[in-house]
């Protein structure tokens, strides 16, 4: 059929047709939305979730949502190996212009801009791109300490207050915050944790893999009663066939209900396969409605596909004893494993497998989910690294 008209979107990030099965994480992020807005404590949200389940759509989908409740969002990616504080101060500054020139008479905008000049004299490297009006002098003493779990609660509750002082509210959106260092995610909790005790209109959405409560709870003990972190998961067969079905009925296009349970067992419904399944199949089929015969044809092309992108990609960063882990992984099926079983199937003793864990967790290949255990953060991981390495 015209692949023109082809409705699925698989992509990272790309948003789907129709965001299904998400409800209950949406109307959990517009109480929290509103309750921020009229100076309510709420935990802020942190979603966690394997690759390709719908995250970053997500964490897209809320900050246009507190757009429409009049929220100013910020919205930065966390990377490997890039410092938190340049990344926000780009934004913040913006933010805080737009604060400065909203109406009201109060100066706490001003402060803000001075709070912030200090805390990017004290950052290591150079921000590029921020350059201030000369007549913002830092404050100094304010956030320049070079303890970031200082100064970064320092420079969001002087925010905070420009925000009351203008009766605005702010949501940041950060996503893939599992990239952060250790004392980054524990200036950041702190921080939000200043913010709820002021009651100040900022809220924070994050988005990271399932290692990512654990990371917090390490950092501050209190993260968990800051925060709530909701489990973006697969999607039910019935979510999928969802997913798949309407937006293609809305094109007066059907699937085969077959075809639908073919899609689901091959996908196990996580999102991004989904929409590839769905993407190729519609542009196989030579008309509706799409038949499992036309979805065992295009597996047989999404399947290379997704070996020389979405999986390959993460496989290339691998060292060859991280693959030989991960082969053994793959070996004892999808997961969890425990550790020893791992170390076992390798012929090694446990504790030699200590470093290459440490690294593979560290570059979000796995994680923990719970004593002793581990599992993959790809989904299908497992059946792939059997066709890499056969
Ligand atoms: N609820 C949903 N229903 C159907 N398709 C979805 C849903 N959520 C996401 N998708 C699709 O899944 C794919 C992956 O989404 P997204 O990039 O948001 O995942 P992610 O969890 O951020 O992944 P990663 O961890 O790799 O960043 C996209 O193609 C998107 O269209
Ligand atoms: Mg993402």
């Amino acid at each position: 059929m015209d692949p023109i008209k082809n409705p699925f979107s698989p992509g990272a990030g790309s948003p789907p047709p129709e965001l299904v099965g998400r409800d209950p994480i949406l109307e959990e992020a517009r109480v929290l939305l509103g309750r921020i807005k009229q100076g309510r404590p709420e935990k802020s949200m942190l979603l966690t979730g394997l690759r390709g389940v719908g995250k970053t759509v997500l964490l897209n989908e809320i900050e246009r949502m507190a757009q429409s409740q009049g929220y100013r969002t910020v919205s930065i990616e966390a990377h490997e190996g890039k410092a938190l504080g340049p990344l926000l101060a780009t934004h913040l500054r913006k933010l805080l212009f737009d604060l400065d020139r909203m109406a009201g008479a109060g100066d706490k905008a001003k402060r803000g801009l001075a709070v912030l000049r200090s805390f990017i004299s004290s950052l290591k490297v150079t921000v590029n791109d921020v350059s201030f009006g000369l007549d913002i002098e830092p404050e100094r003493g304010s956030a320049d300490s070079g303890d970031l779990e200082v100064d970064l609660p320092n420079l969001l509750v002087a925010i905070g207050e420009a925000a009351e002082d203008k009766s605005a509210a702010i949501a940041i959106l950060i996503d893939e915050i599992q990239y952060f260092s250790p004392e980054e995610l524990g200036a950041v909790i702190m921080a939000m944790h200043k913010i709820q005790q002021r009651q100040l209109p900022i809220v924070l959405l994050g988005a990271g893999l399932p290692i990512l409560p654990r990371l917090a709870g390490e950092s501050k003990s209190y993260a968990e009663r800051l925060f709530s972190f909701p489990d973006i998961g697969a999607l039910s067969a019935a979510d999928a066939a969802k997913a798949l079905q309407d937006p293609a009925a809305a094109v007066d296009v059907a699937f085969e209900r077959e075809a639908l349970e073919e899609i689901f067992r091959l996908t196990k419904g996580y999102p991004y396969f989904v929409q590839e399944w769905g993407y190729q199949s519609w542009n196989l089929a030579p008309a509706s409605p799409i038949t499992i015969g036309i979805v065992r044809g295009a597996t047989a092309a999404v399947t290379p596909r997704l070996d020389k992108n979405f999986f390959r990609v993460r496989f290339d960063r691998l060292t060859p004893s991280e693959k030989k882990f991960l082969r053994a992984m793959a070996e004892l099926g999808p997961g969890p494993h425990r550790t020893g079983d791992i170390a076992q199937s390798l012929n090694v003793k446990i504790e030699s497998l200590g470093p290459t864990r440490a690294n593979l967790i560290k570059k979000g290949m796995i994680y923990s989910p719970g004593h002793g255990e581990l599992a993959f953060t790809v989904p299908l991981f497992d059946e792939f690294m059997k066709r890499a390495i056969p």
